[in-house]
């Protein structure tokens, strides 16, 4: 199965308005020729439209980093599926840790969120991944196997088909330590095969499962070499044009 690889740059609460277009700017002067790879920026909800704007003519996608699961309301500091969708954006990040951890984000919020992206024709990239002491309790299959269940509950083949998963393992986040590839490839097949037996050998087939956590000009080949690794989530390393290039131009294609 020959799925197109993304890499995807998190931008979390970075970058003012001109501080991101200005990293855009400079993505883009030295983004290589439309290959067969998929390129993503997620900007603050603040610049999402500038920077949609300004990639408009280009083969670089826009994602929000949350969104809410209701369309419009009064729930002070979201902002919805239509808003996102009208800024320009294809694609929004659905349970990033950070969201799970500072934002009380559960698994069924996730749930809500996805088919909420869905049902605005938003691609939604659901984040995954243990903790530290999760892990050393040998509890990952269990903890990857209840957020994909939760997560993905009720979602239609068709959907799911679309559907982008970030496995990010929590303690790979911004600590510089990045899983082996043995425990990337380990943990993105029991992703696969949940996505086999919940849906059926095509969805598992066609999910592009990325991993993220620490990933860097460094790491990335081989990272990115693995055969169930389909792209990366990138945080730190995306607020670097120059690194985010070279982690785009060692995808082997
Ligand atoms: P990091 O972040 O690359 O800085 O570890 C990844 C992410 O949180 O998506």
């Amino acid at each position: 199965m020959n799925r197109v690889p993304i890499i995807a740059g998190n931008w979390k609460m970075h970058l003012t308005g001109d501080q991101a277009l200005d990293l855009v700017d400079h993505i883009r002067l030295n983004l290589p020729s439309p290959g067969e790879v998929d390129i993503i920026v997620a900007p603050s909800y603040l610049c999402l439209e500038r920077v949609a704007r300004q990639l408009q003519s280009s083969y670089i996608g826009v994602a929000a980093q949350n969104m809410h699961y209701e369309d419009n309301g009064a729930y002070t500091g979201e902002c919805s599926g239509p808003q996102i969708k009208r800024a320009g954006a294809d694609y929004v990040i659905i349970g990033h840790s950070e969201r799970r951890q500072y934002f009380a984000e559960t698994d069924e919020t996730v749930n809500k969120k996805i088919k909420a992206a869905f049902a605005n024709q938003l691609i939604p990239i659901l984040c995954i991944g243990e903790t530290l002491e999760q892990r050393e309790k040998k509890f990952v299959s269990e903890i990857i196997e209840t957020q994909l269940r939760c997560g993905l509950a009720g979602l239609s083949h068709e959907n799911a088909t679309q559907l982008v998963i970030a496995y990010e393992p929590v303690w790979a986040i911004g600590t510089g330590k990045t899983a082996t590839p043995e425990q990337v490839e380990d943990v993105h097949l029991i992703i696969r095969s949940q996505l086999k037996a919940t849906f059926d050998t095509p969805v598992a087939e066609a999910v592009r499962i990325l991993y993220g956590g620490s990933v860097k000009p460094a790491n990335s080949k081989g990272l990115l070499a693995l055969p169930n690794v389909d792209g990366a989530l990138i945080g730190g390393a995306s607020l670097k044009a120059a690194d985010f290039i070279a982690i785009i131009n060692s995808l082997s294609r």
